[in-house]
């Protein structure tokens, strides 16, 4: 049975849809790429595939259990890095891993060792004991990866994992997604980044205006498409505008009397 399923899912906040009908499933091992323009309805899918709104029609299933019946249980499997990095300012690194960690039931010891061996891992050991509302960008956005990697789930929810951060730490992600995915984890995976895409997703969906335009392999979608990369494909199916002009036309205005 699928790890997560999306049936046929639509999200209203208004009369126009952000999410109109969108229908996938996640086996163990899969890493789902979900791209698509700013507005187009990544985060909203995102949001309630973990649970925190909830579908204006359509369900959400883990082993074929829609995950609004054990919520609790559904997300003691989840692991999630939001779009937005809400963090306690006025916590330390390690106060707030601590308290991500005991929520999740780890063993005090046990927990106390993992949190060491991650910040050192992800280079944040110097700055453990600091407020959080003192890190960069890039340095919160490492403590959200850890967060949602502690306690060893099954399935990840990633919107824009990478935000922010330098290349190496990119790097380490990167490689890391491939790892949990051989080892039966699955990913979702919402990114603008096409050439990570390209690299770590087994499968890709492009969404517009809510809509799913395509679902399949990356090298499926570009043979489709008829392009020989996964952003020109992405451009050809997605964008009405050509960039190059509609940054001449801005330049054109900037200059305007
Ligand atoms: N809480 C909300 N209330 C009203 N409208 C919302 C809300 N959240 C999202 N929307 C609308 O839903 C649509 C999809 O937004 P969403 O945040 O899912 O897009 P996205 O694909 O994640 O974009 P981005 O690439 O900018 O992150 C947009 O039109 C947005 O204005
Ligand atoms: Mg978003």
């Amino acid at each position: 049975m699928a790890l997560l399923e999306a049936r046929n899912i639509v999200k209203c906040y208004t009369a126009v849809p952000a999410v109109n009908g969108v229908t996938f499933s996640m086996e163990p091992g899969e890493v789902l790429g979900c791209l698509g323009p700013n507005g187009s309805g990544k985060s909203t899918i995102v949001r309630m595939l973990t649970g925190l709104i909830q579908p204006t029609s359509g369900e959400v299933l883990s082993g074929g259990a829609n995950i609004q019946k054990n919520l609790i249980g559904y997300r003691e499997q989840l692991g999630y890095v939001p779009e937005e990095q809400e963090l306690y300012p006025f916590l330390s690194g390690w106060e707030y891993l601590e308290l991500v960690g005991t929520l999740r039931g780890l063993p005090r010891a046990a927990l106390a060792k993992r949190i060491g061996a991650m910040l050192d891992l992800f280079s944040l050991s110097p700055a453990k004991y600091v407020a959080i509302g003192t890190y960069s960008k890039g340095m919160r956005q490492r403590i959200l990866l850890i967060a949602a990697l502690l306690h060893d789930p099954t399935l990840l929810i990633f919107d824009e994992p990478l935000s922010g951060l330098d290349v190496t730490s990119a790097l380490i992600a990167k490689n890391l997604i491939k790892l949990l995915s051989e080892r039966g984890k699955a990913v979702f995976y919402c990114s603008h980044v096409l050439e990570v895409v390209e690299k770590v997703c087994t499968r890709v969906m492009i969404l517009r205006k809510g809509k799913m335009l395509a679902h399949a392999a990356s090298a499926e979608i570009q043979e489709r498409a008829g392009q020989s990369s996964l952003e020109n494909s992405f451009v050809h199916l997605v964008e009405e505008r050509d960039a190059a002009r509609t940054a001449q036309d801005i330049l054109s205005v900037m200059r305007a009397a």
